[in-house]
């Protein structure tokens, strides 16, 4: 995460710095082990943290939905672990070595620890909530990681597949990324005690910023640099995935071109010597302005939920927190 993309984030996590700080030091305790295996692994995912995008916005839902009494920490802990088991297990199946930065718990301790690490994360996320008996928010947790799966596994198994419609890249990034947004914020909007109801709107929020934010992720790919965003890019064409800007600029072109670019997609890729050409055709046609349009129209969709809650701090950061989805692409793009 480059600096600028950190700075995007302090006056939307100010609010709530209190309660990421108590997400840090829980996050600490309940990942010490006797296990030197474990221990290590977990501490190598702790020292470098990811932004806590979706406790965030779950603590931020919390006190704009109402006033929250009950343990908004613990629910941010579970929507964390959650969130680094799918990035841990996600790695395995891109093969990714960067990730936050540094090597993935998949490249330093291998495909077997990884998945391992990834099942301790998620139960450890479950057991949490069911200690505090949070069960409304388990109940969820469970349904979103069920869909975080379907989602990872409809990526599987259309990988490769290069006329995917824009209708079946919505359905999976729903599942995958979306679903946990609008969970986050569900989960906040019932421990803040919601008031009049408005529990949909901030769920409805949810969706649509996360939507928005796989968009601008799979632009990233495209149109930043590993090094900015600290992990690999120019890997989702090069390893079958189709993704939004690929999806729209194979839409466009001509008979001849997509002839070309199907051959560069199923037999003769060559990243040393193909990615360029590849850039060209998704920026040439429209594949990076239709994304960004795409995210912004998400966005504003997003924020269109929440102009009838009641005003607070925190709704407003909310909003703020939407923009910051596609104002980042402004850090990355080359
Ligand atoms: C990465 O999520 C996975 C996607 C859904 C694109 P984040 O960008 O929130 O990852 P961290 O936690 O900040 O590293
Ligand atoms: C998001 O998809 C992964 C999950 C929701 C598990 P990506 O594969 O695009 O995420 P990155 O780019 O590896 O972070
Ligand atoms: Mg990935
Ligand atoms: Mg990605």
């Amino acid at each position: 995460m480059t600096q600028s993309d950190h700075q995007r984030l302090v006056p939307i996590q100010s609010l709530v710095r209190g309660e990421l700080e108590s997400l840090e030091a829980r996050l600490q305790e309940i990942l010490l082990s006797d296990i030197p295996l474990i221990e290590n692994i977990c501490s190598y995912l702790n020292d470098r943290p990811g932004k806590r995008i979706r406790p965030t916005i779950l603590f931020l839902t919390a006190r704009s939905a109402g006033k929250p009494e009950a343990d908004t920490v613990t629910a941010g802990l579970a929507v964390e672990l959650v969130h680094t088991a799918t990035l841990v297990h996600d790695d395995i199946i891109d093969d990714h070595i960067m990730r936050r930065g540094k090597p993935t718990v998949y490249a330093r301790w291998g495909s077997d620890a990884a998945t391992l690490i990834g099942d301790y994360l998620y139960t450890m996320a479950f057991s949490c909530l069911a200690e505090a008996r949070m069960f409304d928010v388990m109940e969820i947790l469970a349904r979103v990681t069920h869909d975080m799966s379907v989602g990872e596994l409809m990526q599987l198994q259309l990988r490769r597949t290069i006329d995917l419609s824009e209708d079946h890249y919505m359905d999976m990034i729903y599942k995958k990324t979306a679903a946990l947004f609008s969970a986050s914020c569900e989960c906040g909007a019932i421990l803040g005690g919601e008031r009049n109801g408005e529990r949909s709107k901030y769920s409805r929020f949810g969706k649509n910023m996360g939507l928005a934010f796989q968009i601008v992720d799979d632009l990233f790919d495209y149109v930043a640099a590993d090094r900015d965003i600290g992990k690999p890019t120019a890997s989702d064409f090069s390893d079958g995935r189709v993704t939004l800007p690929f999806i729209t600029a194979f839409r466009n072109a001509p008979e001849p071109v997509r002839k070309r670019v199907s051959d560069l997609f199923t037999v003769s890729f060559d990243k040393g010597k193909h990615w360029s050409e590849v850039i060209d055709f998704v920026q040439s046609y429209g594949g990076v302005e239709y994304s960004l349009r795409k995210a912004k129209h998400f966005v504003e969709r997003a924020k269109g939920h929440l102009v009838d809650v009641s005003s607070s701090p925190e709704r407003d950061a909310l909003i703020v927190a939407g923009d910051y989805v596609v104002e980042r692409v402004g850090n990355f793009c080359r």
